[in-house]
C-alpha cells in the first residue's frame, strides 16, 4: 500500500541567497495506491524537483509530503521506501549486470540467499537472464535501461520514481520499453510516479496526468479525459499532435443566435454558431475575448455548399492519415484528413466542425467556457 499526499508543496532554490527560483509554486497531487502518475510539461516547469522532494533529494521549502499517511518532510531519502530511476542511469561499469542489480542490497546487508532470489526475480522480469555476466558496456542502451529499472525493482520498494527515464533511448526502443513499463506496472502492482516532457508517453502511460506550466498543476485527469475535457488553453495546446486549432475572437449575439466570430476579420470572417451546452457555457462571456479550440480530426471536409472555406496551403501525406494546412480569412487551421481525401495544395476546401467537438476558453484567463 502507498499513496502519495502532496499538500501546498513548495520548492524555492536559493532563496537563502536572495529571491530565488520559485520552481514549485504550492501544488496539492494525491497520488492513489498502485497508480502510474505521469507528471508532464515543458522543460523547466518543475516536473524533476516535484520528483526530487518525493524521493527527499531536494529540501522542502514549505508544504507536506505524506506516503502512507506519514509525513516525510525530515525523513532521509533511504527511510522513504522508494526507489527512483534517473535518465542518466550509472550503472558500475566495472561490474556484472548481477552484481550492478545486487549492490545497493547487498549495502543494505541482506542474507545472500535474499539477494540471490530478489535479483534472479528482477531479471526475469526484465528479460536479463541471458545477460546476468555481462558488463554494462557489452549490452545495449535499451538493455542498460532495464537494469538500472532493475535495480529499482529489486529493493521492492513502495513506490517507484521515474526522471525522463527512456530520453536516452532511440524511436523504436523507447516505444517498446514504455510498453515494457506499462506492462511492469500491471505486474508489480506498484504506486509510480513517472516525469517526462513528451506528452505522447504521459499519454499512453499514465493512470492519470497532471500537466505543468511554471511550478503550478494545469489540470489532472486520466488521459482521454484531458484530450476530450481540457481545463485551459495551456493544457488544449500542449496535449495533442498536431495540437488543438485555436482561433482568437469574440462572442456575439447574432440573428442566428450565440456565435463566434474571428478576430482579424475581413471580408469572410469566420464565424460559427453555437449551440446546445457550448452556447449555454459561452451565454455568460458575450463580448468577451475568447479563444475558439477544435482537434484537427474534428474539421470534417464537407461539400461545396456549406458556410466555411479555406485554402489548402500545405499537404502532409503521413500514410494512415494526412494533416493539411488551411488558410482561410485571418486565421490557420491543420486538419486531419483520410488519405482518401486526396487533398490537393491550392484547392479550395469547404469545411465544417464536427458537432460538440468545440471547445471555447477566456482568453485572459485561458480558463476553458464550461
Ligand atoms: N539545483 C537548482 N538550483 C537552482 N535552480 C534550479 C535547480 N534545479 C532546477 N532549478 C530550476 O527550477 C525550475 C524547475 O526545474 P526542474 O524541476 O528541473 O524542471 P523540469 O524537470 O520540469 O524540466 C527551472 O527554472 C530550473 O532552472
Ligand atoms: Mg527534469
Amino acid at each position: 500500500m502507498a499513496r502519495v499526499v502532496i499538500e501546498n508543496l513548495v520548492k524555492v532554490y536559493g532563496e537563502k541567497s536572495g529571491p530565488g527560483v520559485r520552481a514549485v509554486n504550492g501544488i496539492n497531487l494525491t497520488i492513489e495506491d498502485r497508480e502510474f502518475m505521469v507528471l508532464v510539461g515543458p522543460s523547466g516547469c518543475g516536473k524533476s524537483t516535484t520528483l526530487r522532494l518525493v524521493a527527499g533529494l531536494e529540501e522542502i521549502s514549505g508544504g507536506t509530503i505524506a506516503i502512507d499517511g506519514r509525513v516525510v518532510n525530515g525523513v532521509p531519502p533511504k527511510d522513504r521506501d522508494l526507489a527512483m530511476v534517473f535518465q542518466n542511469y550509472a550503472l558500475y561499469p566495472h561490474m556484472s549486470v548481477f552484481e550492478n542489480l545486487a549492490f545497493g542490497l547487498r549495502q543494505r546487508s541482506l542474507p545472500a540467499a535474499e539477494i540471490e532470489s530478489r535479483v534472479r526475480e528482477a531479471a526475469a522480469m526484465l528479460g536479463l537472464d541471458p545477460y546476468l555476466q555481462r558488463k554494462p558496456a557489452a549490452l545495449s542502451g535499451g538493455q542498460r535501461q532495464r537494469v538500472a529499472v532493475g535495480r529499482a525493482i529489486v529493493r521492492h520498494p513502495k513506490v517507484f520514481l521515474f526522471d525522463e527515464p527512456l530520453s536516452n533511448l532511440d524511436a523504436k526502443m523507447r516505444t517498446a520499453t514504455r510498453a515494457e513499463l506499462s506492462r511492469l506496472h500491471d505486474r508489480l502492482g506498484a504506486t509510480m510516479i513517472y516525469v517526462t516532457h513528451d506528452q505522447m508517453e504521459a499519454m499512453t502511460m499514465g493512470d492519470r496526468i497532471c500537466v505543468m506550466q511554471d511550478g503550478n498543476i494545469m489540470q489532472v485527469a486520466a488521459p482521454l479525459e484531458l484530450y476530450d475535457n481540457p481545463a485551459n488553453l495551456f493544457v488544449a495546446g500542449f496535449i495533442g499532435s498536431p495540437p488543438m486549432n485555436l482561433v482568437r475572437g469574440t462572442l456575439a449575439v447574432t440573428s442566428d443566435g450565440l456565435a463566434f466570430i474571428a478576430e482579424e476579420a475581413s471580408d469572410a470572417p469566420l464565424r460559427v454558431s453555437l449551440d446546445g451546452a457550448l452556447a449555454r457555457a459561452a451565454a455568460g462571456a458575450v463580448g468577451r475575448a475568447v479563444v475558439l479550440g477544435i482537434r484537427p480530426e474534428d474539421i470534417r471536409p464537407e461539400g461545396s455548399h456549406v458556410p466555411l472555406s479555406a485554402r489548402i496551403d500545405v499537404v502532409e501525406p503521413m500514410g494512415a492519415e494526412t494533416f493539411v494546412h488551411l488558410v482561410g480569412s485571418g486565421y490557420t487551421l491543420i486538419a486531419r484528413l483520410a488519405p482518401s481525401a486526396k487533398p490537393a495544395r491550392g484547392d479550395t476546401f469547404p469545411f465544417s466542425f464536427a458537432p460538440g467537438k468545440l471547445h471555447l476558453f477566456d482568453a485572459a484567463s485561458g480558463a476553458a467556457l464550461r
